[in-house]
């Protein structure tokens, strides 16, 4: 599947549809999470979430994962730490990359910022392909993130 034929709006009409009648987080993130995989087919799907210096993985679809990640560290501590959103065409060229699976070979990580602008924790989507994601992958997840971060915390 090429990232045109990803449908984000369906992604994230129903993702604002599904969140805005529940406060609770743990169970938004596990509905998006859901949503995600089933619309996008992408092979695993989730989100790390901040806890004290460390990410400590939270609601996700897909294989297990490495449950916490560093501060700094694999792609998803970096995205963290840099703030920014980090796509990796080939996960076996970034250095300090963390393989929680061995089929993962491609992967995008987006940070969530909340209403101060601190990241609070990332979405990470990992491919079974490699170079499976682009800008427009970037630009719905940001959108996606955008909508996680204006969320009710827990
Ligand atoms: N590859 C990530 C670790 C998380 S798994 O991909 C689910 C990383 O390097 O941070």
């Amino acid at each position: 599947m090429t990232t045109a034929a990803r449908d984000y709006h369906t992604i994230l009409q129903q993702a604002k549809a599904l969140t805005q009648g529940e406060t609770h987080l743990i169970s938004n993130l596990a509905n998006v999470a859901a949503l995600l995989k089933t619309l996008s087919g992408y092979f695993w799907v989730g989100f790390y979430i901040v806890d004290g210096n460390e990410l400590v993985l939270g609601p996700f679809q897909g294989p297990v994962a490495c449950t916490r990640i560093a501060y700094g560290k694999g792609v998803c501590g970096t995205a963290w730490k840099q703030n920014t959103t980090i796509v990796v065409p080939d996960v076996h060229l970034f250095p300090g990359h963390i393989a929680c699976n061995a089929a993962s070979k491609s992967e995008i990580v987006v940070p969530v910022r909340n209403q101060t602008g601190a990241v609070t924790m990332v979405i990470d989507v990992d491919s079974d392909q490699p170079n499976n994601f682009g800008p427009d992958d970037a630009a719905a997840l940001e959108n996606l993130a955008r909508l996680i971060g204006g969320l009710h915390a827990i």
